[in-house]
């Protein structure tokens, strides 16, 4: 069990009250964005008492704290996944974490690979919608403090910030994402399955933490940045999928402080 909050009054006591308004996470390869800020307080996950540490390279495992212009942000350096074992509740204990602390609205990001001809490899995917193949993180007892038993889900994403990125960049792709537990990658029959059933890119975070963060009733946005494709038989390396993160970090990076800073 994760006592959020517990770890909330503990971070607040680290940061003095400091109040973010917008959380940011950060997928495979993206942690360099987090230099885009003018950091106040980082705080390592292993000194957050019950929070889970990121057991995979890449993901680096601190929490930060600062400006992003004028906007306070806290950026989740590393992210939990399901394959890494942990529960759904600890996958998504900071997204509730970053509501008790003030967030308003979340920026996804993560490494995606395209099912769809059209996505390129380091092209950026809006998500414009998903399908879940993880368990549903709101199972067990429903947490009234945060919102209802049966949440609406059907647009998670944010039309308005959509728009926005899209006058940010002319050539963003948009798509569908579909999360799957991993670590294997997907076979040639799953990843027939994934576009007969309308999948645009394949992925193994995000959508658990989108599904709580809607559920605490917070504005969402979500990325994908297309690592690889699954049309090929060109296996994929988890350190390809790092490089070509460290190489479209600048774009996101402008991007994502352009969405921070749209009114709340
Ligand atoms: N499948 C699942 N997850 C991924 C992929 C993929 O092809 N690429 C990056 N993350």
């Amino acid at each position: 069990m994760v006592n959020i909050e517990e770890t909330v009054k503990a971070i607040n006591l680290k940061i003095k009250n400091f109040k973010p308004t917008v959380g940011i996470v950060l997928g495979s390869g993206l942690g360099s964005f987090a230099e885009q800020i003018d950091v106040r307080y980082k705080i390592k996950y292993k000194d957050i008492k019950d929070f889970p540490v990121s057991t995979i390279a890449g993901h680096d495992g601190s929490l930060v704290f600062g400006y992003l212009g004028e906007v306070r942000v806290v950026v989740m350096k590393g992210r939990f996944h399901y394959y890494e074992g942990y529960s759904m509740e600890q996958v998504t204990a900071p997204i509730r974490v970053m509501s008790l602390l003030g967030v308003k609205r979340v920026l996804l990001s993560n490494a995606a690979g395209s099912l769809n001809d059209d996505l390129k490899v380091g092209d950026m995917m809006i998500i414009t919608n998903h399908i879940n193949m993880l368990p549903n993180p709101l199972v067990g007892k429903n947490d009234d403090r945060f919102g209802t038993r049966f949440p609406d889900m059907k647009e998670p994403y944010s039309k308005r910030l959509i728009e926005k990125a899209k006058q940010v960049y002319s050539n963003l792709k948009e798509g569908v994402y579909i999360s799957c537990s991993g670590p294997s990658y997907e076979t040639s029959a799953e990843i027939k399955f994934y576009k007969l059933i309308g999948g645009d890119a394949v992925g193994m975070s995000t959508i658990p933490e989108v599904i709580v963060a809607r559920h605490a009733g917070m504005e969402v946005f979500a990325l994908s940045l297309i690592t690889n494709s699954t049309n090929n038989d060109i296996a994929i390396t988890h350190e390809e999928v790092l490089n070509i993160g460290i190489k479209a970090s600048d774009r996101m990076a402008r991007l994502f402080k352009e969405l921070a800073m749209v009114k709340l």
